[in-house]
Order: C-alpha cells, then sequence, then structure tokens
C-alpha cells in the first residue's frame, strides 16, 4: 500500500508551513543571522520536541520560529515544503500561515507574504506543485489584533485565497472572532477554521463556526460526530473536514482513525493532512500511510480521500475537475 500511496496524486489542505520548519533549516537559518541555537545538531533539536497537548506543542512551535527573519528565510522555508510536497507527488496545497506570529516579532506582513509567495510561483513553476496561502488568525490574541492583521492584509489580497484561525483555542470560540470572519468575507476572502480535537465545547465551537461564522470549511471538527445535527449540517452543506492523524496522535493519544472511518462511512468529505509535519514527523504520505494501516483500507478508500480533497479545494471548477481525472 506504501507503492499505491506513493503514486497517488494528493492534496494537502492542512499545513502550517511554519509546522514544516525542519531541524536542519532552523540550524541553516540560526547560522545564517547569527543567532545562538543551544542544539549542537537535528538530533539534538528533536530531542526537545516534547509535547503532549496543543498548549506544549505550541510552545516549540512558537519558539522554533525566532529564526525566521527575511525574506529569503521564508522563501527558503516555503521551497522547502513544496520539494518535499514534489516528492511525495503532492500536485496542490493550500498552505496556512500564522503572520501574527511574525509581525509580532518585528517581521513586517510584506517580508512574510513576499517570501512565501515567490516560493509558490517557483514550487509551480520549476516542481510542477501549485498552491494558495491561507492566512489564519492567532485565536489566543485579541480579536482586534486579528483585524487589524486583516486590514494589513488587504493589499496583498490577490496572494491569499482565505483566512483560517489558529493556535490555543481554550476559551477562545469561533464567535470571539464574528466580526473579523464577516469583514473578511465581504473582502471576498473564503472562510476556514480549526476546530481542534477534544477541545472544551467542542462541538458548541464546532456549531458556532458553521451557524454563527458560516465556514467554507472546517479544520479537524472530528468531534462533529458527536452530535447528530452537526454531522447533518456539515453533509447538508458539502462541507470538508481537513483531519491530522498523526497530529491528533500527540495533541489527544489518538489518531482517531474510527471516527475517520465512520465519516467515510457517511459519506463526508473527509480529508487527511499533516498539520506540522517537521515536528509531528509525517507529511501526507505517512500520515496517510498511517490510516491506511490502522484501517485497513482499500486502494480504492484511499482514492476517494484524495477525490474528497480536491473537491474541496478553494481552486476553480475546470482546475479541480483537472486534478480530479488524475484519480480515474
Ligand atoms: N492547532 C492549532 N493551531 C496550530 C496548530 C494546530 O495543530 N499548528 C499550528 N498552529
Ligand atoms: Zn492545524
Amino acid at each position: 500500500m506504501k507503492d499505491f500511496i506513493a503514486g497517488l496524486p494528493k492534496c494537502e489542505l492542512h499545513l502550517h508551513i511554519e509546522g514544516t520548519l525542519e531541524p536542519s533549516l532552523k540550524l541553516e537559518l540560526a547560522e545564517r543571522h547569527g543567532i545562538a541555537l543551544p542544539y549542537d545538531g537535528p538530533d539534538a533539536i528533536r530531542a526537545a520536541y516534547r509535547f503532549d497537548s496543543l498548549p506544549s506543542f505550541l510552545r516549540i512551535y512558537y519558539e522554533g520560529m525566532d529564526v525566521l527573519r527575511t525574506e529569503p528565510d521564508f522563501y527558503d522555508l516555503g521551497t522547502a515544503y513544496l520539494r518535499k510536497a514534489a516528492d511525495q507527488n503532492v500536485r496542490y496545497a493550500e498552505i496556512f500561515f500564522d503572520p501574527q506570529a511574525h509581525t509580532s516579532r518585528g517581521v513586517p506582513f510584506a517580508t512574510v507574504i513576499d517570501g512565501l509567495h515567490r516560493a509558490l510561483l517557483d514550487g509551480e513553476r520549476l516542481l510542477g506543485v501549485r498552491s494558495q496561502l491561507i492566512m489564519c488568525f492567532l485565536r489566543d490574541r485579541p480579536a482586534g489584533e486579528a483585524m487589524d492583521t486583516l486590514l494589513a492584509s488587504l493589499p496583498h489580497q490577490d496572494r491569499i485565497a482565505g483566512v483560517g484561525l489558529d493556535s490555543d483555542e481554550k476559551g477562545n470560540p469561533p464567535a470571539k472572532f464574528a466580526a473579523v470572519f464577516e469583514r473578511a468575507r465581504r473582502e471576498g476572502y473564503l472562510l476556514t477554521m480549526h476546530c481542534d480535537v477534544d477541545q472544551d465545547d467542542a462541538t458548541e465551537h464546532i456549531r458556532q463556526a458553521i451557524h454563527d461564522i458560516g465556514v467554507d470549511r472546517i479544520d479537524h471538527g472530528v468531534n462533529a460526530l458527536e452530535d447528530p445535527a452537526l454531522i447533518a449540517a456539515i453533509k447538508d452543506r458539502g462541507l470538508g473536514l481537513t483531519v491530522c492523524p498523526i497530529s491528533n496522535g500527540y495533541v489527544t493519544g489518538s489518531t482517531k482513525s474510527t471516527q475517520i472511518r465512520r465519516m467515510l462511512d457517511l459519506g463526508l468529505r473527509v480529508t487527511i493532512n499533516s498539520d506540522d509535519p517537521a515536528y509531528f514527523m509525517g507529511y501526507v504520505a505517512e500520515n496517510l500511510a498511517v490510516v491506511a494501516d490502522e484501517l485497513e483500507l482499500t486502494k480504492e478508500d484511499l482514492v476517494l480521500l484524495q477525490r474528497n480533497a480536491f473537491e474541496i479545494t478553494w481552486l476553480p471548477r475546470d482546475v479541480k475537475d483537472g486534478y480530479l481525472a488524475e484519480l480515474d
């Protein structure tokens, strides 16, 4: 099944570009900027990756970003990911970035988007991997700061497909950002949001995301299975769910394979993604392999997961159809 997964044309829809910062690039960027890291090599960096919850992961994730400072840094980060994507036969990716994690350290918004966008252009031209950016707001910071970020993004809107919401969910429900997402929609952005797995008030957060915010997609959203009304709403609206099994394993102790099986059986548009692969040590192929193994998936199941993914992309219909035809 590994070979089948390797050859399958794939789509990645839940990937934080800052979560693709591999230890080797971290060391290279630290050297570029004369930053003394307290690690003598990639293995030492990895050995410090100890997390068993979303907050314990996020602490390490934000700490790691300090080496990202200039436009070429963001270009190199994006390019390193897209090379990996090309190696795994990822044909198309929608890529989250967290501008507030950089602007709060004094890195200008334009530096971040210029570097990432240049990487995306070269990724398509040189590697044949098409991609788009999704800008995420940090939900554990004030809504006013998210609104400022939204306004700062408008001059760059032609390079951003939509907006999302990530970081620590505890006490930070979708409703906190209702005005920000309403404005984003009015400005023409598509909307998605993390509804992380097994959070407090998880089903209420999913309800708000669907009914109060009107999202176009849900990131994770596994707990929707606990409420038949949410399942019905997701089905009626054709909403996609971007599930990340290896990430789930780290932050909740379970890959949630059983729930993925149930989503497939219910005919929901569930997809398999990698979240923060440099930290969770699995890109999309490894995530698919874990689920294929745990659920004894057939080739048809794996093709369906990719069909779901291409179907819920934020691409024009004719482009989607082109990718879907590759799966026939
Ligand atoms: N969950 C929430 N926020 C995040 C994550 C995640 O897995 N990765 C990066 N920001
Ligand atoms: Zn995520």
